[in-house]
């Protein structure tokens, strides 16, 4: 008999659409003893969210997250609201003994996200964060290879997320769908929006960051705000560089902008090690690019794996070799990795919770300090 673990969602803007899509999903791929129930969705507005709920599949609505929070029908929560609200709602529902899977960045900076720690610790409620980029077949291929050590020592990480969709100055910011641009809202641009699943993604496979110096630059100095309909100062990064060292003594450089005109999600990694290197780009996300130092020097090359066989991460659970899986898929992936350590609490768990988002919280807050001081800035550990 399968546990069920009632759903409530809150927020169903991209990511409530994302989650919701895993959510019916996952029992049809991937066999877990415990199953999402998707019991109900919360948005302010009553027709969409009813809405909502009819075209999802959701058994019933909220108009108020607080109300949601409270239910006796609810197991979890999945918080997909802006960022400044992932911390006041996800303290709320530890205190009504509600598990939590939240949205990234865990908050707006690392002070909030240590009480939201502290409080899901001491409650021992489980808890996720979606970073789900490390749930694609081939991200997660690269980090078993190099878990492997198969790289040897590892010299070199690079990272981009590069994006281009905040040129015009007539963009206003702030309010539904463009909160993104109003760091009241989103805590800051680019560095906790894009960077933070660069950082994520990076500590993951390569450890920890000890050490960033940063450059950002907010190239629009003054927008509409949509909420006042007054020009307001701009005040997030719409790019940001930054300069790292890893733990295990490997220098990495990433970087990330909204002004990258050509580019719509160039999200990218490259990692060189003393035998091999890796490298995976977004927009062909089914690839992994290999690179094998022992192959004889006439023979040797980039190769690029298509990780989509059987033995690939995930793969063997949805079509047959060659078929392509896409950004959907590494949601259900998370999913699945969290139900599965609710099956069997004691084993390591494959995902990404407060604690680890934490960590990548606490490298977004000393590149934010290095490129305010111009000074490198050593990073807390989570
Ligand atoms: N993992 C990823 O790849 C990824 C991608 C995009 C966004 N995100 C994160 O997901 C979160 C949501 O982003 P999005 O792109 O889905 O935003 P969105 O603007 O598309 O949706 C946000 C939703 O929250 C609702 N909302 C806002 N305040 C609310 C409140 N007080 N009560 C109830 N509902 C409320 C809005 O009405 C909307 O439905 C953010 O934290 C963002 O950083 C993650």
């Amino acid at each position: 008999m399968k546990k069920q673990i009632r759903i409530g969602l809150i927020g169903y803007g991209f990511m409530g659409r994302t989650h919701s899509n895993a959510y019916s999903q996952l029992d049809h791929f991937f066999d877990t003893q415990h199953v999402p129930v998707r019991q109900a969705v919360c948005g302010r507005n009553e027709e969409a969210v009813k809405e909502f709920a009819e075209k999802w599949g959701y058994a019933s609505y909220e108009t108020d997250w607080r109300e949601l929070v409270k239910r006796d029908d609810i197991d979890a929560i999945d918080i997909c609201t802006p960022n400044n609200s992932h911390a006041e709602i996800a303290l709320e529902c530890i205190k009504h003994g509600k598990m939590v899977l939240c949205e990234k960045p865990l908050a707006l900076n690392g002070e909030e996200g240590e009480a939201m720690v502290k409080a899901i610790e001491e409650s021992g409620l489980p808890n996720l964060v979606w970073y789900n980029y490390r749930f694609l077949p081939a991200v997660t291929h690269a980090k078993n290879i190099v878990a492997a050590g198969e790289l040897g020592r590892i010299f070199h990480y690079r990272a981009n997320f590069l994006q281009d969709w905040t040129i015009s100055e007539d963009l206003p910011q702030g309010g539904a769908a463009l909160w993104r641009l109003d760091a009241a809202a989103a805590g800051s641009g680019v560095t906790g929006d894009l960077l933070a699943h660069c950082i994520d993604t990076a500590r993951w496979i390569n450890g920890n960051i000890v050490s960033v110096s940063a450059m950002t630059e907010t190239f629009i100095k003054e927008r509409v705000h949509q909420e006042t309909g007054e020009k307001q100062a701009v005040t997030i990064d719409d790019a940001c560089s930054f300069l790292a060292r890893f733990e295990n003594g490997s220098l990495a450089i990433f970087e990330s902008t909204r002004y990258a005109r050509g580019h719509k999600a160039l999200k990218t990694f490259e990692i060189n090690g003393e035998h091999k290197s890796l490298s995976w780009d977004l927009h062909d996300l089914n690839r992994l690019s290999y690179f094998d130092h022992g192959v004889p020097s006439d023979r040797r090359g980039w190769s690029s794996i298509h990780c989509s066989d059987g033995d690939q991460p995930y793969a063997g659970n949805w079509w047959v070799p060659g078929l392509c899986l896409g950004y959907e898929h590494s949601f259900t992936h998370g999913l699945y990795e969290f139900m599965k350590s609710l099956d069997d609490p004691s084993a390591e768990k494959q995902y990404p919770d407060f604690r680890h988002a934490l960590g990548t919280q606490y490298v977004c807050d000393a590149v934010l300090e290095s490129a305010r001081t111009g000074q490198w800035v050593e990073v807390k550990q989570s």
